[in-house]
């Protein structure tokens, strides 16, 4: 099984690059689950019900989010119905949404799972502990499973990658926006990267127009952060997962950008 997970979608620029380079990907990878970190698809906060049915319609069958996931209010009007959103699993009992959804793929199914860090982020229920409780039920129904752990600290991302070695196929970490180049397959055949990166704003940082961050380190007096609006990117991986085993075979890094230029 070929799962391509696409890193968190900024914005305008970052949808308009998954319109324009999800097709070419597909046709060259032929994954059959394609996943996309969506919590900045809408401005680079949240996500709407008019942006989550566009990444359905382009092929996508799983959305994960993260730690902007109530930024739009609307959220709270389509979550319970979006079968494809999965928010962070170890926002406490009783938030809206769900944090595992099955994906069906050549009559096979794909568990994903979305977690968020607790380093740097409002604190949480314990994502480790929530891990292995989703994966215990997940087990129950398929091998392949996919874990989207949304965090801010490399060293927390690494020990869940280790965590989750060998009861996972994979483990990709989001948040972050800038793609690191340490993919691997760990010991008992988990897939692992610490950040897949960004899909939107070549230009900015990290996706936002460089002038406003420029003022904040330089100031530190309060801005208003917007999107840039300059050349488009888009980061993801690919992941092969060994039939019956769920174990991972390979995963290579994507990075798309006018210093890293596309070959079909
Ligand atoms: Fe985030």
């Amino acid at each position: 099984m070929k799962v391509l997970f696409v890193g968190d979608v900024v914005g305008a620029k970052g949808r308009e690059m998954v319109e324009q380079y999800l097709p070419k990907l597909k046709k060259k990878y032929n994954p059959e689950v394609t996943i996309v970190n969506g919590e900045n698809s809408a401005h680079g906060k949240g996500i709407t019900m008019k942006i989550y049915q566009k990444l359905l319609s382009l092929g996508v069958q799983a959305v994960t989010m993260g730690n902007h996931t109530w930024d739009k209010k609307e959220i709270f009007e389509f979550i319970d119905e979006a079968k494809a959103l999965v928010r962070p699993a170890n926002f406490p009992e009783g938030t809206p949404g769900k944090g595992i959804v099955y994906v069906e793929a050549d009559g096979k199914e794909l568990a994903v799972i979305n977690l968020q860090g607790r380093t740097f982020l409002p604190a949480i229920d314990c994502p480790f502990r929530k891990a292995d409780e989703l994966i215990q039920e997940a087990k129950k129904r398929t091998p392949y499973i996919f874990v989207d752990f949304h965090a801010e600290a490399t060293s927390e991302k690494q020990a869940m990658g280790w965590y989750l070695d060998g009861k996972v196929s994979a483990v990709v970490g989001t948040h972050t926006h800038v793609q690191t180049a340490d993919e691997r397959i760990l010991d008992k055949g988990t897939a692992f990267i610490t950040d897949v990166g960004m899909t939107g704003p070549y230009d900015g940082i990290l996706g936002v127009d460089r002038e406003a961050v420029l003022k904040k380190f330089l100031t530190n007096l309060p801005v208003r952060f917007e999107i840039n609006e300059g050349r488009g990117q888009l980061n993801a991986v690919l992941v092969e997962i060994e039939e019956g085993t769920g174990k991972a075979k390979s995963i290579k890094r994507i990075l798309i950008n006018d210093d890293h230029v596309y070959f079909e």
